[in-house]
């Protein structure tokens, strides 16, 4: 084993020292490689790295040994970078990516093959997002269904943690490639998440372009490792404190996974990101979720509009997974309705005014109880990619399509007839009765108490609650307020045709409009 390193090590240094002042250093970020794919137009992609300060770099973009595009610039002071952005490229490929770097009469040339144009999705989040395809359901077909799928390729960002914003990624778990059973069945949440997988999978079934993913995820890790100091402060996060071990745990230190995961990807042109993170949040600044949500989607678009020149749009599409069930286990999870009602600003919808263009993937019927990773792991991952690409379709790329279940518009006390008539935004399938999903707020003099409210009649688009339970003030209404409101796939209200559930939600009994904003008491 020591030969051979010996010989080269007496080797290589001779070599060098022939091209030594032009090609140290010089190469592409860690994450721009083979078989990349990168951001077709509109917008304009970033190709950049390092080389010797002052030298000039010319990135030239050929196809079948053809001269498409050259962009020329140098190399910074200081920092030892370059970057150039491509003028916008039509999805397709595949492409080589040269750069040269001439300083004096020095030149030296890296190449990159099969790169192509498409639509770049970043994936990140905790242990849902981390899973990989072969911990889910029928993983055996789903891992060897990847023939059709060689213009969707994957990137996986290996765990690393940073006190400091990083410019560049430390490691890479799995450089650009072509996905292969190998690669996606990676034993247990390592390389690829399934999510992000199969998310792709299914916007390549409609955009028939290919399409990049870049799974960046961590278990067991809080909101806070992945804000940016900046994000933590607009929410008046207290100081780091103290966050109760779950079952998994991964760094929960402020603001370390942003530095080594994501800060160093904002310099990429991307379509947009998903998201599938808050378990580590239940029991640890719940409360504060509502903000730190907004914020880091703020803070990451912003961020990455400006690293990437403009070109990453400045409100680019973001969804997330609202959190589906699992079964208490060392701490208490009663906090599970409010983090689910917090990851939507306390709005119960998406898009709304303090999160713009986001889509969600209601999972609360999508719980798992035989999860052989514990029941906050649910396997069926295939319905929330679905539902989350049905949101990317209607919020990314402007399909007209139902991307959310139904929620009510106007809710009406017939009290006569001891009713309470919740009239949806949609129509709506009743698949099953459930005498307790549906709960009242019952209050007299300062005593609120929440009753069951059983379904009573319903049409197409509304249905009657029986609140005859509650003599006095009938002041608010909530639906699948709990942890784990139904069975798989078997909550009562659905859309019929999309066979998305209706969102769980909260609301006064003001008027006749639903006051979703308001949080009610206990
Ligand atoms: C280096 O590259 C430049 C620009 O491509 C070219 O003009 C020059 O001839 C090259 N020099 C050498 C030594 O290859
Ligand atoms: C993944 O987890 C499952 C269930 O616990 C186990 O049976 C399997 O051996 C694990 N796979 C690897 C590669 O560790
Ligand atoms: C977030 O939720 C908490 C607890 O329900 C509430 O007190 C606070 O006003 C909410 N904050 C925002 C910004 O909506
Ligand atoms: C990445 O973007 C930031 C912010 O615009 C910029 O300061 C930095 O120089 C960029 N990196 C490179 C390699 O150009
Ligand atoms: C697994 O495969 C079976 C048989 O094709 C199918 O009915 C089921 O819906 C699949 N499960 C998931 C979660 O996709
Ligand atoms: C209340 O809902 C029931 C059942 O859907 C319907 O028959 C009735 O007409 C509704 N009443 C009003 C006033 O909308």
């Amino acid at each position: 084993m020591v030969a051979p390193g010996f010989v080269f090590g007496l080797v290589l240094p001779l070599l060098l020292r022939a091209d030594a002042s032009a090609d140290v250093g010089f190469r592409f970020a860690s994450y721009i490689d083979n078989h990349m794919v990168l951001q077709k137009e509109p917008a304009g992609a970033v190709i950049w790295g390092y080389g010797v300060s002052g030298a000039t770099v010319t990135v030239t973009l050929c196809q079948d040994q053809e001269t498409i595009m050259k962009k020329v610039t140098s190399v910074k002071a200081h920092s030892n970078s370059w970057m150039v952005v491509l003028d916008p490229v039509k999805p397709g490929g595949p492409y080589e990516v040269m750069a040269q770097q001439t300083l004096g009469r020095k030149n030296f040339t890296l190449r990159i093959h099969d790169v192509l144009f498409g639509d770049v999705w970043l994936c990140s989040g905790q242990s849902n997002m981390q899973m990989t395809v072969s911990q889910i359901f029928n993983a055996t077909s789903e891992l060897s269904n990847t023939a059709a799928y060689q213009s969707v390729h994957i990137l996986s960002v290996s765990l690393t943690q940073a006190q400091q914003e990083l410019e560049d990624l430390a490691k890479v778990d799995l450089q650009w490639s072509k996905p292969t059973l190998e690669n996606l069945g990676h034993g247990n949440f390592t390389y690829m998440s399934a999510v992000c997988w199969l998310f792709g999978r299914y916007l390549h079934d409609t955009l028939r372009y290919p399409v990049g993913l870049i799974s960046s995820s961590w278990a067991g890790t809080p909101i806070e490792a992945w804000s940016s100091e900046r994000s933590l402060k607009a929410c008046g996060v207290p100081r780091q404190g103290f966050m109760p071990s779950d079952l998994e745990t991964g760094p929960s230190e402020y603001s370390v996974l942003w530095n080594a995961m994501i800060h160093p990807l904002r310099n990429m042109t991307l379509k947009g990101v998903i998201w599938y993170q808050g378990e580590s949040n239940v029991n640890f600044n719940r409360d504060l979720y509502n903000c730190t949500f907004p914020a880091l989607i703020e803070d990451w678009r912003q961020t990455f509009h400006d690293g990437s020149q403009g070109q990453t749009e400045r409100f680019f599409p973001f969804g997330f997974v609202q959190l589906s069930s699992y079964l208490s286990g060392a701490t208490p999870n009663d906090g599970l309705p409010e983090i689910r009602w917090h990851q939507t600003a306390d709005f119960g919808y998406v898009p709304n005014l303090r999160m713009p263009n986001t889509f969600m993937a209601v999972a609360v019927d999508l719980c798992d109880r035989n999860s052989p990773f514990g029941s906050t792991h649910p396997r069926d991952k295939q319905t929330v990619a679905y539902r989350l690409h049905l949101g990317a379709r209607a919020v990314a790329y402007g399909a007209k399509l139902t991307f959310q279940g139904p929620l009510p518009q106007k809710i009406e006390l017939l009290g006569d007839m001891g009713l309470l008539n919740l009239t949806y935004s949609q129509p709506i399938q009743v698949q099953r009765h459930n005498n307790k999903i549906f709960e009242i707020s019952c209050c007299s003099d300062h005593q609120c108490k929440w009753l069951p409210a059983p379904m009573d009649t319903f049409s197409a688009q509304t249905l009657a609650l029986n609140v005859k339970s509650c003599h006095n003030s009938l002041v608010a209404v909530r639906y699948a307020w709990t942890t784990w409101p139904c069975e798989y796939k078997q909550c009562p209200l659905y859309h019929p045709t999309s066979a998305l559930p209706a969102p769980p939600f909260t609301a006064f009994i003001t008027n006749q409009i639903p006051g979703y904003r308001s949080k009610v008491a206990k």
